[in-house]
């Protein structure tokens, strides 16, 4: 069989250009602020189509920073539109892929957006890549472009024993993962078949400042420090394996650095907690207590447990910094000192938003058993 791979992957290295998609997002803007402060000439272009969850103000330290302004560009566009992809892949030394629908609830409610983005979204990614992957092989540019798909721990569905390692086969149980783990496929079938040069990243649940006020630990954050209700799924005792955003991103930029061509990496955390144990200590953060907490019908098809084995980047150098103990009350006091951020993602349809998610169940809900 011919192998169609390049003979060496481009170096991603000072100077280069990187097309960051959903680059305005939580997980996206932390690495446009990692790349950027590496100063060493890096060029950072950021796609993002501005959905509800993508904000112009993640990007405003960058921004605000003329050494870092000037090697900065934002375009506001969608991922799955080839017309404003093509151009951008054109000039990239290498496209990080971060945009996506993210929250597992809202793929419950409405699946469409989740495949339209994580599916059609991919494939035009990976058209463009391929058709620039073909230009490099004609000379008409020194290398192909490499592309870096961010996915998720959630590919590998609940694991119940022991921690998925990067050869487990894909079991996805939600809308949101089967989008994540369809663009995946994808990716690899773009590789094998065109001879892309892909990596694949698989983090594990992120927290950290600028995140979605959608998710456990911004939601629960920001509802004790405003007196609301803490909506807790059912028994409260599944298990995530929390990764902060700050190391997610400096996983993603070194296996775009060191990962091999057609490799996938798992970016866990390390530090698995039950949401009973996170919820107790983001009380402790904010100052108040269980009275809040109450126990809510729970997510369908809700994942009891993710794990991951992040043996295989640990063997090539790379290990998360941010302690939970440290990282969590840090989180909470980002919260705490920027409420206009807050509103701002609180705005639009988030009222709706919230009404559809918890309405019913927060009046179906009760106080917890804290003994159970
Ligand atoms: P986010 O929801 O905060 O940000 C997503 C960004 O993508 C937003 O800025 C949004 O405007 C943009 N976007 C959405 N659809 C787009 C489209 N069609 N075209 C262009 N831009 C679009 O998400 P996040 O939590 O930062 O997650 C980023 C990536 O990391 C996602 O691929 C997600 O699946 C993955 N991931 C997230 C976590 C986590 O815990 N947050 C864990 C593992 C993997
Ligand atoms: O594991 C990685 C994934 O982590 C990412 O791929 C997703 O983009 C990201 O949203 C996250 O998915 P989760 O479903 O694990 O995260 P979420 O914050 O929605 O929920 C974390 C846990 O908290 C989960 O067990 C559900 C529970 N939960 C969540 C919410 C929003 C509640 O009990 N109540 C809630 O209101």
């Amino acid at each position: 069989m011919t192998d169609l791979r390049p003979d060496s992957a481009p170096a991603i290295g000072p100077g280069a250009h990187l097309l960051v998609t959903g680059g305005a997002g939580f997980i996206g803007s932390e690495l446009v602020r990692q790349l950027l402060a590496r100063r060493d000439g890096t060029r950072v272009t950021v796609l993002d189509k501005l959905t509800y969850a993508g904000n112009r103000a993640n990007l405003a330290e960058v921004e605000a920073d003329a050494g870092q302004a000037a090697r900065f560009t934002f375009v506001q566009g969608d991922i799955a539109d080839p017309s404003i992809v093509g151009p951008l892949a054109a000039e990239a030394d290498a496209i990080i892929n971060v945009a996506a629908e993210t929250h597992v609830d809202r793929s419950i409610l409405d699946p469409e957006a989740f495949l339209r983005t994580g599916v059609i979204g991919v494939h035009v990614l990976l058209e463009a890549v391929r058709g620039e992957t073909e230009r490099a092989r004609r000379g008409g540019r020194e290398h192909a472009p490499r592309f870096l798909q961010v996915s998720t721990d959630e590919v590998y569905g609940e694991v119940s024993e022991g921690r998925s390692t990067e050869t487990d086969a894909l079991a996805p149980r939600s809308p949101y993962a089967a989008a994540k783990a369809s663009g995946e496929l994808l990716v690899s079938a773009y590789a094998i078949t065109f001879g892309l040069d892909t990596v694949v990243t698989r983090g594990s649940n992120t927290y950290g400042p600028h995140q979605h006020p959608e998710k456990l630990i911004p939601l629960f954050t920001t509802n004790a420090l405003g007196g609301h209700p803490l909506p807790m799924y059912g028994d409260g005792m599944q298990i995530r394996d929390w990764l902060h955003v700050s190391d997610h991103a400096a996983g993603i930029d070194f296996v775009l650095r060191h990962g091999v061509t057609g490799e996938a990496y798992n970016v866990a955390g390390g530090t698995e907690l039950p949401n009973r144990e996170v919820i107790g200590r983001l009380l402790a953060a904010t100052g108040r207590d269980w009275s809040l907490v109450r126990t809510v019908p729970d997510r369908p098809g809700h994942d009891r447990r993710y794990a991951m084995d992040g043996s295989k980047l640990a063997a090539l150098g790379w290990r998360p910094r941010v302690d939970f103990a440290d990282g969590l009350p840090a989180t909470v006091a980002w919260y705490r000192d920027n409420p206009d951020w807050i509103a701002s993602a609180k705005s639009g349809d988030w009222d709706a938003y919230y009404a559809r998610q918890y309405g019913d169940r927060l009046a179906a809900g009760r106080a917890v058993d804290r003994t159970a």
